[in-house]
């Protein structure tokens, strides 16, 4: 049977990238979570000690930066490295939360990124979750959803996931932090987040976890039976 790409778009903590590495398990396909592309490049930003402002500098950066994952034993799931080192938790703090619309911004940042995405998913068999999977990195992807949430559940669900990793953030920090993002990322001139208009949109204020990855895999498996 040939393999499709599903593309996941949608607001920041809309469970975006649990959901979409259930749906690929669940399909037998690979799992990318482009944000978490986005976060190393914003750390080996922030790694330089200099704010990057001029096009040759940002250029520069991007030619020492290596990203690639790597698969844990013990946790089961993909991991992120930076110039060979991992970084799957320095990604997710708020440092780097704080920080990362910015970097996300910059042209030549995306240039790199979404080539990079096209690369790892030139061979179908993804899912991919992200800001401009459904309308840039795929836009003829099979199948794209499109996820929203109501902002306070987003940032509880948030608040419990940093939790889990031993940091413990305000309600009200989350929330400004979680809006910011929202706005930056529908307003930039670059790819902004905007539904494609051939996706599925999934509310998922009310959808528990299990309802919510059994809706898109129900249709991703529709899709590849047409395919
Ligand atoms: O999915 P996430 O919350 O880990 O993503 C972190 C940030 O990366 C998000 O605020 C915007 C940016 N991002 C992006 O601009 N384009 C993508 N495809 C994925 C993430």
């Amino acid at each position: 049977m040939k393999k499709i790409v599903v593309a996941i778009d949608g607001f920041s903590g809309c469970g975006k990238s649990s959901t979409a590495r259930q749906v690929a398990s669940r399909l037998g396909y690979t799992y990318i979570d482009s944000g978490a592309m986005y976060r190393a490049a914003t750390l080996h930003f922030l790694n330089q000690f200099t704010v990057l402002t001029n096009p040759k500098e940002i250029q520069k950066a991007l030619d020492t930066m290596e990203i690639s994952f790597h698969h844990n034993e013990d946790t089961g799931k993909q991991e992120t490295y930076l110039n060979g080192l991992n970084v799957e938790k320095k990604i997710r703090s708020m440092e780097v939360s704080e920080r990362v619309s910015d970097i996300s911004k910059i042209r030549e940042v995306r240039l790199e990124l979404v080539a990079q995405q096209r690369r790892l998913g030139r061979h179908k068999g993804v899912v991919m979750d992200g800001r401009d999977i459904g309308t840039v990195v795929f836009p003829d992807a099979e199948l794209k959803v499109f996820m929203i949430a109501d902002i306070h559940i987003r940032a509880e669900r948030r608040q419990k996931e940093l939790l889990e990793k031993g940091e413990l953030v305000e309600l009200k920090k989350i929330v400004e932090n979680l809006s910011t993002r929202d706005r930056i990322d529908s307003s930039r001139a670059e790819s902004p987040l905007t539904k494609a208009g051939d996706a599925v949109e999934i509310d998922t204020s009310l959808l528990d976890f299990e309802e919510q990855v059994q809706r898109i895999t129900d249709i991703a498996e529709q899709k590849i039976a047409k395919n």
